[in-house]
């Protein structure tokens, strides 16, 4: 008889989940970005958000949560409730950098969250205020040379992508330049355009349109291939430093515990998003690339985060010793 009702109990739970599953979402949906407004990660959770929210009928509520590279936000999200209404634009520093540089960080990013699926790539870009004397990337690594301790740099954040850009970058040169951490690059990028900021590595999107207006220069892509929305500026590798080389990525993350028909939801909202072509215009011209079918998927998602944290972890360790 007890047995019976520990069974039914069981049976009761699984068809409320699933009932509360189907009717999901009933009222909007938090999206955390983990960085202030107007820098990257908050423009390509902007757009996503925007067209998710058509396909999933429900409004998507951007809250910018600012902090220690991002991770102060990360550690809310790991711990909110799992229901689906509270999602994040996580990137390759929240959850691939991170651990590198915070040992006490308070989350797995393999572990803590229910990954949802890749939203957007975006190659790093190497900019300057517009008045930097250097011309060109050869005469910048030369004038950091001899001019590092009056250059200073911008980023979003001990861990940040733009943090991990600018440490790899100094490396590959072979110099120290101060390191000025902000909560974001978009404020960064203003100061930049005050000119109290000398230089900046961080994804593309955001930059295009001050390159293009001339308020900042842009040195190289660190990338294989010229981004189609900055074709004039070289690669890494044309500009005559091909060891510096980095794609930013950008995904969409859940607490661990969200219902996996939740996270099957998301995930279908998310790529019919980036298959529409008002998105794909929207974060192509400003140099962001919409992540390929075959790796859209939170399995494929899953497996890539804990790889990213393996391949760079090593990488920025090296980068820090070599700039003490
Ligand atoms: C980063 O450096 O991780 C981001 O680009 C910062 C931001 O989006 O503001």
């Amino acid at each position: 008889m007890r047995r019976c009702c520990v069974v039914l109990g069981a049976l009761l739970a699984l068809i409320a989940g699933n009932a509360q599953a189907q009717s999901w979402p009933t009222h909007p949906i938090t999206m955390v970005v983990p960085f202030a407004a107007g820098g990257p990660t908050d423009a390509i959770a902007r757009i996503v958000a925007e067209q998710m929210s058509k396909a999933l009928g429900q409004q998507i509520i951007i809250e910018n949560e600012l902090g220690a590279g991002g991770t102060t936000a990360t550690a809310r999200v790991a711990q909110a409730k799992p229901d689906g209404y509270t999602i994040m634009m996580g990137q390759m520093g929240t959850h691939g950098t991170a651990p590198a540089v915070y040992p006490k960080l308070r989350y797995n990013p393999v572990t803590d969250f229910a990954p949802i699926g890749m939203a957007a790539l975006a190659p790093v870009l190497i900019v300057g205020r517009k008045d930097l004397p250097p011309k060109d990337l050869k005469e910048l690594i030369a004038y950091a040379k001899t001019n590092a301790a009056k250059l200073n740099e911008a980023h979003a954040g001990v861990g940040s992508i733009s943090y991990t850009s600018c440490t790899l970058f100094n490396a590959a040169m072979g110099v120290k330049i101060t390191q000025v951490a902000y909560r974001g690059t978009g404020p960064a990028l203003n100061d930049m355009l005050a000119g109290q900021i000398d230089l900046m590595c961080d994804q593309v999107v955001t930059y295009v349109e001050q390159v293009k207006g001339g308020t900042i220069k842009a040195y190289a892509i660190a990338s294989n291939e010229r981004s189609p929305a900055l074709p004039n500026v070289p690669t890494t590798k044309e500009a005559g430093l091909p060891a510096f080389q980095l794609i930013a990525w950008n995904a969409l993350f859940a607490p661990k515990g969200t219902p996996s028909d939740v996270i099957t939801r998301l995930n279908a909202a998310l790529d019919k998003a980036l298959d529409d072509d008002n998105l794909r215009k929207r974060l192509g011209e400003q140099g962001g690339i919409v992540p390929p079918k075959a790796e859209r998927s939170a399995a494929w998602l899953q497996v890539f985060v804990k790889s990213e944290v393996e391949r760079l972890t090593p990488l920025l360790k090296a980068a820090i010793e070599a700039k003490k």
